[in-house]
């Protein structure tokens, strides 16, 4: 029985266009679904869109159109990111589908019935940005400005539906002192728990000033407050709210949740509103919420107002002309995973193509794959065993043969793929790739000390370079699969160069990356993964 994995993307707002923010989360996502699916774990990755709410309900306003209209407009240009940049999401859910707009509704009267919603007065500073109140205190360090668009907070009073979030405080601490992994990375969980320490205060859940939204079950003159019916997103799509249909059936065996990924702004709702509602419905908690940190642009941060926002015309232009893997590659590797932002620059997205792909990877394979076929007609030489015939003859190891014996492949490799994997396991997608691309370092190392295309000159050491070229081109496939997650098109490309008919959905890598897989004899044909880009031109308003 395979372990299973739930992992989550914010569902984006429909008010926007997609930019890079949206494509690096669901990336991340992607790049960890694919690499746990090909480790054998029964893999549920869901994105989708978020579509209710005030802003929603103004932008289309403003362009005259139905909130719903804009929706459909919008959810589409989210849809098409999968194709686009070859997200494997299993579904795709919007918060105006029937099934979700349901199961909010059933949800919701639970936490009527069990007192954990109730009717009453409130009066605060509300931030149209985001669309949450802002306790007093904070209101007053913000100047009472939006820290979302710097717009005045609105000074507003509401008769409404209140969450009970008070009344988890001490569940909400003991769950943060007993899972320190709950909240990740740490910096953020420190920000949380401080934040929880000051006291909670209960949350008003419905809205009476507009209407686009999911009604309130027997008040339809409420709406169910935006921040509440999104993030049941993630139960509705596993069909949590409905025990006879299909997808509960299919998929509530998923929950709860291995990793909701999301960025540092929507963390508290995250980490602690989401978990008290689900303590309220008696649902398990999600094991981690990993909040990650910004993409800023050639230092600055992106915004509207400074309109430089990496929009999907710009990503279209960077995967034109540096290729899709490159983009994820960058992504994945040079991503905010970390507590810091990350900027986003022309020029090293150029260098570290060159470096990595071009220089290390492509480079690699292509010129062991080269010397294959030069010095064996392309039919993979046999691994004739640093202990066997290419060491162990009568002279002993001389200073050429040193290296060779240096090199325990079969262990270098299997380090390789525990690190990766045990990296990948924790999110950490940039030590995990870095594992594979280390591995290929190695290799290229390893060519250019002992030299084969010296020893080709030699007929006596044919069997010592057939050795050699057999593991730089095994090293190379092992870490191939290391790499496939984030690079699925061109590792595709490289095994069949090799021959390989491999299908990582049928959760093999294990077994596929133990040493010796690739069998002597068969044939390979010359590889070019990554030509160099020499110039670095301008990417339309990339600079
Ligand atoms: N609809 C809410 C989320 C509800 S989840 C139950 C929302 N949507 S959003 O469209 O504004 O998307 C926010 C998410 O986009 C962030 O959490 C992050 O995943 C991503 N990003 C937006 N801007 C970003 C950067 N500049 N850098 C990296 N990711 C960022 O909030």
């Amino acid at each position: 029985m395979p372990k299973r994995i739930y992992i989550t993307t914010p569902i984006y707002y429909v008010n926007d266009k997609p930019h890079i923010g949206h494509a690096y989360t669901t990336t991340v996502c992607d790049v960890y679904a694919r690499f746990m699916r090909f480790a054998g774990w029964d893999v549920f990755f869901l994105t989708g869109t978020d579509e209710h709410g005030m802003r929603i309900e103004k932008v289309a306003t403003g362009r005259a159109m139905s909130p719903q209209q804009l929706a459909d407009e919008n959810a589409v240009a989210f849809q098409q990111l999968s194709p686009l940049l070859g997200f494997t999401n299993d579904d795709f859910i919007r918060t105006t589908e029937p099934r979700h707009v349901r199961q909010v509704q059933t949800f919701v009267q639970k936490l009527v019935d069990t007192q954990t919603v109730y009717l009453g007065e409130f009066e605060g500073w509300y931030d149209e940005g985001q669309e949450e109140y802002i306790p007093q205190t904070k209101a007053r360090e913000l100047d009472y400005r939006s820290p979302v668009n710097n717009l005045p907070l609105v000074r507003a009073k509401e008769h409404n539906f209140y969450f009970r979030l008070s009344a988890f405080q001490g569940r909400l601490e003991s769950l943060f002192e007993k899972n320190p992994d709950f909240v990740r990375p740490e910096a953020r969980r420190n920000e949380v728990l401080g934040r929880l320490r000051e006291g909670l205060q209960d949350v008003p859940m419905s809205r009476t000033n507009f209407t686009w939204g999911v009604p309130m079950p027997h008040d339809p003159g409420h709406v169910i407050y935006v921040w509440i019916d999104a993030l049941m997103n993630y139960i509705t799509a596993l069909g949590l709210g409905e025990p006879d249909s299909d997808a509960y059936r299919q998929r509530s065996k998923y929950w709860p949740a291995t990793y909701h990924i999301i960025g540092k702004e929507i963390l508290w709702f995250h980490a602690v509103i989401w978990p008290a509602v689900l303590m309220a419905l008696d649902l398990p908690l999600p094991k981690c919420v990993y909040a990650h940190s910004f993409w800023i642009r050639e230092g600055q941060k992106m915004s509207k107002s400074l309109g430089n926002f990496i929009d999907l015309t710009t990503i279209k232009q960077y995967v034109d002309r540096y290729g899709l893997d490159a983009w994820r590659y960058y992504m994945a590797t040079h991503g905010p995973l970390g507590a810091t932002d990350a900027d986003f620059r022309a020029d090293h997205f150029h260098t570290v193509y060159n470096t990595d792909l071009a220089n290390t990877l492509g480079n690699c394979a292509s010129r062991t794959a080269a010397m294959i076929n030069k010095y064996f007609d392309g039919f993979v030489p046999a691994e004739a065993g640093p202990n066997e015939s290419a060491l162990a003859d009568e002279e002993g190891p001389d200073d050429l043969h040193r290296p060779i014996a240096d090199h325990d492949w079969p262990a270098i490799t299997k380090e390789a793929v525990s690190s990766s994997t045990a990296a990948m396991e924790k999110i950490d997608l940039a030590r995990s790739i870095g594992c594979a691309i280390g591995l290929v370092r190695k290799v290229d190392a390893f060519i250019n000390l002992t030299e084969p295309y010296k020893l080709a000159k030699d007929e006596s050491k044919r069997g010592e370079l057939g050795a050699i070229l057999y593991q730089c081109l095994e090293a190379v496939r092992i870490a191939s699969l290391l790499l496939w997650a984030v690079m699925p098109g061109k590792m595709s490309e490289l095994w069949s160069a090799l021959g390989l008919s491999i299908e990582p959905d049928a959760g093999r890598l294990a077994e596929l990356a133990e040493w010796g897989g690739l069998e002597p004899g068969c044939r390979v044909r010359k590889i070019a993964l990554f030509p160099r880009v020499d110039t670095l031109s301008v990417i339309e308003g990339a600079a």
